[in-house]
């Protein structure tokens, strides 16, 4: 089984907006939101898509998918989001768990709602690449010299620019693994999770790199959502 996890547990915080979450803010004609699971709801390997929602939008999710995905709502289903992003793909875990058994080659692909121009080929690529790694990461070439700060005030290292990438999603992964290795996470190793994939080289797993776009952006903030507006179309 292979399914999606779209991670819209967060607040958007740094949106700055007060009346709802940045996912589900409009994008051209739908929300943020909507875009994105459109884009896993075409790809015909994906069995399950799973959407963590904030618990105080989980009524205003469904209406949503009802209104702007109507026959599909059979292959969505929404679960809590959790108190952090990795919270948030656990909860999906537990319910795919709930279901009934799930097989060791079972993937979960996770993927930011608020990154609405994920591609089909990205998506695809994340799947194929599992075929040789214990999970994937889809990143792009830091296009800016990365430098280096411990104390915030001056430089302790610049790496070599041709080594450096930032990462995107999606984060692709075998469910099982994933479990089995997060249990295993000390209380400081959990302390400096960042994503997914960082639980795989915390644990010494093999992560396969995907070639993600820099139009895959990230919208977290007003200016982003501005950028994305433009984008639309251009796509
Ligand atoms: N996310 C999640 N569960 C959380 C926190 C974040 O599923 N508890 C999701 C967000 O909804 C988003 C993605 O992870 O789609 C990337 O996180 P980020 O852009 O940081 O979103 P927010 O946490 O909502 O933003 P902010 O940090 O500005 O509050």
């Amino acid at each position: 089984m292979i399914y999606a996890g779209i991670l819209a547990g967060g607040i958007g915080s740094r949106m700055g907006i007060q009346d709802m979450p940045k996912q589900f803010l409009m994008l051209g004609n739908k929300p943020i939101i909507i875009h994105t699971i459109e884009k896993f709801l075409v790809v015909p390997d994906i069995d399950q898509v799973y959407v963590a929602v904030h618990p105080n939008w989980l009524v205003y999710f469904n209406d949503l998918v009802s209104k702007h995905l109507p026959g599909h709502e059979s292959k969505i289903k929404a679960v809590d989001g959790g108190g952090d992003r990795n919270d948030s793909i656990l909860n999906i875990i537990a319910d795919i768990k709930a279901a009934g058994p799930v097989s060791d080659q079972a993937i979960l692909i996770t993927h930011d709602a608020v990154r609405p121009f994920v591609s089909y080929r990205m998506i695809q690529d994340n799947i194929k690449v599992m075929a040789d790694y214990d999970a994937t990461d889809t990143v792009v070439m830091a296009n800016d010299t990365i430098v280096e700060s411990q104390d915030g005030k001056s430089i302790s290292s610049i790496p070599n620019r041709a080594h450096m990438f930032q990462g995107q999603t999606p984060q692709t992964f075998r469910i099982n693994q994933f479990d089995s290795l997060f249990a295993s996470l000390s209380q400081d190793e959990r302390e400096i999770l960042t994503d997914a994939c960082k639980v795989f080289v915390l644990k010494g797993k093999s992560v396969g790199l995907v070639k993600g776009e820099y139009s895959n952006l990230k919208i977290t903030t007003v200016t982003d959502l501005k950028i994305a507006e433009a984008m639309l179309g251009e796509i």
